[in-house]
């Protein structure tokens, strides 16, 4: 069987990694029935937000490459639509997989279903209920159309029956659950931590790309000056949408603030350390947002809505907004917690066991034995 999977931004390159093992492993079991390959839309192209990811999760390069991105919303979406198409009529896979909520997944999806190609959407059923976010009309679509939806949490699993797809859904789990169990295990050291002196020191590792926050510049203005004003060293990996809108003055008035220390993107392995040995975590990334409480250190959502409601239980993730005074009080009440809230429980069950690979797989190979 020829399945194909579509991706192009950092976070499918992750959720990827995991679909590749589990193809891998299931061709070891069974007769080698399947031939998986990956198309990527280019949508992220540097180094570090691409090609890292492939050389450090075990993934082959991907067959094809469209070198696509950048442009307005509908540009980027259209050409990628395009150019998956004509991918899709030379290699004529059985089955296409999206993964998310990006441009490159309703591309994807989109190409697919016009071909009557069958269509998979894993990470279904996730929702804001914020129709100006792009990714909230990239999921809707994707869901709509797509024949097999693969349900990260019960939450999706019941946000799809309401929305009359329950008889196309299957509960996986999340498969960002399944890399962190993979690739968080092994002790590494964090080249950049060292670099930057902070070896065995507090900090707050921070993201931040939402177009929502990144490109309103009030937005923008608010949660660096709540930045500037935390009483704790700042590491802040910069995605390039950041970059872009801070630009040369922005970076080095931000970067004046002794505290506050900007780096280049990281791969996925270093940043799970980086994850992983920080006081908390501020962010508006939904993948960043579940691997704080995968891995068990406080996070604070810079959004009013989140898609992940299972890691705001137990108050492992707040929704503080973009109000700087919000942010810091949120911020301060962590610093202030003892030691022993580490220990109240997550449920990480809410997001599988680790196994939503395997059971993706499982779920296809039945879909498409049925079809
Ligand atoms: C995209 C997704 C978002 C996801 C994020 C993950 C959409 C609508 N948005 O947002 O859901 O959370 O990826 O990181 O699909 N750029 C570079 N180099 C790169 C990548 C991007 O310079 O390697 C620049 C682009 O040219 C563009 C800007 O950064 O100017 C934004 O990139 P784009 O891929 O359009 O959206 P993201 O903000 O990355
Ligand atoms: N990530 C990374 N390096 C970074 C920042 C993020 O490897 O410098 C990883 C992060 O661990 C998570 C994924 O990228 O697995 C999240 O991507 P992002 O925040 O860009 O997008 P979102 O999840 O919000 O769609």
């Amino acid at each position: 069987m020829k399945i194909l999977s579509v991706g192009g931004t950092r976070p499918q390159f992750v959720k990827m990694a995991v679909m590749v093992k589990a193809f891998r492993d299931y061709n070891l079991q069974h007769d080698g029935s399947i031939e998986h390959r990956l198309l990527h839309t280019g949508q992220h192209h540097d180094p570090l937000m691409s090609d890292i990811f492939f050389q450090e999760l075990g993934m082959p390069k991907p067959q094809m490459l469209l070198g696509i991105h950048g442009g307005t919303p509908g540009r980027q979406t259209a050409a990628m639509l395009a150019s998956v198409e004509a991918a899709l009529m030379t290699w004529t896979p059985d089955v296409v997989l999206v993964y998310g909520d990006t441009n490159s997944a309703l591309a994807a999806a989109l190409a697919t279903v016009k071909l009557h190609i069958p269509l998979v959407h894993q990470e279904a059923g996730l929702r804001s209920f914020n129709r100006r976010m792009q990714e909230e009309i990239n999921r809707i679509v994707s869901d709509h159309i797509s024949d097999l939806l693969l349900c990260p949490t019960r939450s999706a699993m019941m946000q799809l029956e309401t929305e009359g797809l329950g008889s196309r859904t299957v509960l996986v789990g999340d498969v960002m659950l399944d890399a962190v169990l993979q690739f968080a295990t092994e002790e590494r050291e964090s080249p950049s931590l060292r670099e930057l002196g902070l070896e065995g020191r507090n900090y707050a590792l921070v993201t931040l790309h939402r177009a929502e926050n990144t490109d309103d510049v009030k937005r923008l203005a608010n949660v660096l000056n709540a930045l500037e004003q935390l009483r704790l060293s700042v590491v802040l990996p910069m995605h390039p949408r950041l970059k872009h809108m801070l630009g040369e003055e922005g970076t080095r008035m931000l970067a004046s603030h002794s505290h506050i220390r900007l780096i280049e993107p990281v791969g996925y392995l270093e940043m799970l350390m980086l994850e992983k040995k920080a006081q908390m975590i501020l962010t508006d990334s939904g993948g960043v947002q579940k691997e704080a409480y995968f891995l068990g250190v406080p996070c604070l959502t810079m959004r009013n809505e989140t898609e992940w409601v299972e890691t705001l239980h137990g108050g492992w993730n707040e929704l503080v907004g973009t109000n700087p005074s919000a942010i810091l009080c949120a911020a301060n009440g962590i610093m202030n917690r003892d030691r022993s809230w580490r220990d109240e429980p997550r449920n990480l069950a809410a997001f599988g066991e680790g196994c939503a690979g395997e059971r993706s797989v499982k779920a296809i190979m039945e879909f498409m034995r049925a079809n």
